[in-house]
């Protein structure tokens, strides 16, 4: 089953028929909010918003290792992960959607791993290629088959916040190789990893990062809201379309 997990502008999943919401209880704590289940496009789907259904969540404090948990335990095996980023490469705008293809991990004091406790054998999972090649490469058909413009391929560079990043900063992450900066994609991505689930994602860009662009004298949120809800129409169709691509239970089954 897929579980898709919204971000900012994405609370609800309009084209989700939700036949009901589930609380979940799991060893990691609380999830982000209730399950919501239901039909996309006849097939079964998950909806977890990760900042909580009052948006209320700050990246650093989003139970992460909950919430993965949660879908897995739900039936969950692919996660489609939408999470708006800043715009590091020069000709990202506002309004472009990147299929990320890489990570690198800025974050710290994350409960980052389910491979933590004492009594189990010291593990380290692969994560040479962080993302589902498989469900990234759904997600790029569905767009070409949708007429939607995408970036196939970037590195997310996932930083900590809730501040955003100084200038200097993100010149650091450039020269590190990054292209699109977010707070949100680890340790998201690992856990999935870490429960054996197929995981990718759809950063949406919303801004210019701190010194680039639009944002050379700071970061001006104030077409945000109107940026996300048009590039959320767009983000919608890609994940509708990966519905039909891959098995899943419909409706009638
Ligand atoms: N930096 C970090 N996270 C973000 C940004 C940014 O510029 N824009 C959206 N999420």
């Amino acid at each position: 089953m897929l579980a898709i997990i919204g971000g900012s502008g994405l609370t609800e999943l309009s084209g989700l028929d939700v036949s009901g919401r589930k609380v979940i209880r799991t060893p990691y704590g609380e999830p982000s909010g209730v399950l919501s289940f239901g039909r996309l496009k006849g097939c079964e789907a998950l909806f977890l918003p990760r900042h909580g259904y009052a948006h209320s969540i700050p990246p650093h404090r989003v139970n992460y290792r909950a919430n993965i948990w949660a879908l897995k335990s739900c039936g969950a095996t692919r996660i489609v992960s939408v999470a708006s980023v800043g715009g590091i490469r020069a000709d990202l705008n506002p309004g472009d959607i990147v299929i990320p293809h890489q990570i690198m991990d800025y974050t710290w004091g994350r409960k980052h791993t389910y491979f933590d406790g004492n009594d189990m054998s010291v593990t380290h999972v692969d994560f040479t290629h962080p993302y589902d090649e498989i469900l990234r490469r759904q997600l790029v058909l569905s767009a070409a088959a949708a007429g939607i413009s995408i970036q196939d391929g970037g590195v997310y560079a996932a930083t900590q916040g809730p501040r955003l990043e100084t200038a200097a900063e993100i010149d650091r992450l450039e020269r590190d190789g990054a292209e699109v900066v977010g707070m949100t994609g680890m340790p998201e991505a690992v856990l999935a990893r870490e429960l054996d689930m197929a995981y990718a994602a759809i950063n949406p860009v919303t801004n210019h990062a701190a010194g680039r662009g639009q944002s050379a004298e700071n970061i001006h949120f104030e077409r945000l809201g109107e940026i996300l809800r048009e590039v959320m129409g767009r983000v919608r169709t890609l994940i509708e379309g990966v519905i039909p691509m891959s098995c899943c239970r419909r409706a009638e089954d």
